[in-house]
């Protein structure tokens, strides 16, 4: 959900009314994948790199983390909307991580779409430790073996991964995940990216042709 400060900046604003900006756009999103009938969403909000900003910034986005829980996701456990974090759950400040603990038992039993947020997250980071657990566990070392010590093992690799605010990498977002997922790429601004943008991208997405290294 890349953007946030580029748009507050475009319009004279704090960065963290970009990162407020951000946070509403969300549910749009998570409402539009459910009602298209996409069973599994993850959104990237905060990495394991993002630590380094500023304490200002950083503190903003975890008030803006709890706020958004409250306001936003809360209500996501009525329309069907399970959600669990994805990330390093050791750093977060306790009454946050309370929050976001909350939520995942309020919506464990939703069914209609599994939204996953990719919080103090990141790929190598997760990669890393999931090889200490196998090690630790001794094994199997193949790649279903592997991913069962991933932080979400039940996370479905993404079909579609959609970049916003025009920047062209990875991030370090889902690496082990998205080996043979498609991109989109786009030039918006995350707090500007809406339900048109979304559809159109998995119109993009249904075009392709994926033989995942076949013919
Ligand atoms: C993404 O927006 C939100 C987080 C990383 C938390 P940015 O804050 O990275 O926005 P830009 O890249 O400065 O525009
Ligand atoms: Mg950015």
């Amino acid at each position: 959900m890349d953007g946030n400060g580029r748009w507050a900046e475009a319009r004279g604003l704090d960065v963290a009314e970009g990162h407020r900006a951000g946070a509403r756009a969300l549910h749009p999103i998570v409402k539009t994948a459910k009602d298209l009938g996409v069973g599994s969403l993850a959104v990237y909000a905060f990495s394991t790199e993002n630590w380094a900003r500023s304490a200002d910034e950083v503190a903003a986005l975890m008030q803006i983390f709890a706020e958004t829980v409250d306001r936003e996701l809360a209500g996501l456990a009525e329309e069907g909307v399970h959600t669990q974090f994805v990330g390093r759950r050791d750093r977060a400040p306790d009454w946050l991580l309370e929050k976001m603990e909350g939520l995942e038992r309020a919506t464990v039993a939703a069914r209609r779409l599994h939204l996953w947020i990719a919080f103090d997250y990141g790929g190598r980071a997760e990669i890393v430790e999931a090889a200490r657990h196998l090690a630790n566990a001794g094994g199997p070392f193949t790649e279903e073996g592997f991913a069962q010590h991933l932080y979400a093992p039940e996370m479905p690799d993404p079909d579609l991964v959609i970049r916003t605010s025009g920047e062209l990498r990875l991030s370090n977002f889902l690496l082990w995940q998205s080996a043979y997922a498609e991109y989109v790429f786009t030039e918006t601004l995350w707090p500007d990216f809406g339900p048109d943008e979304f559809r159109s991208a998995l119109e993009d997405y249904a075009q392709r042709r994926r033989r995942f290294g076949g013919r």
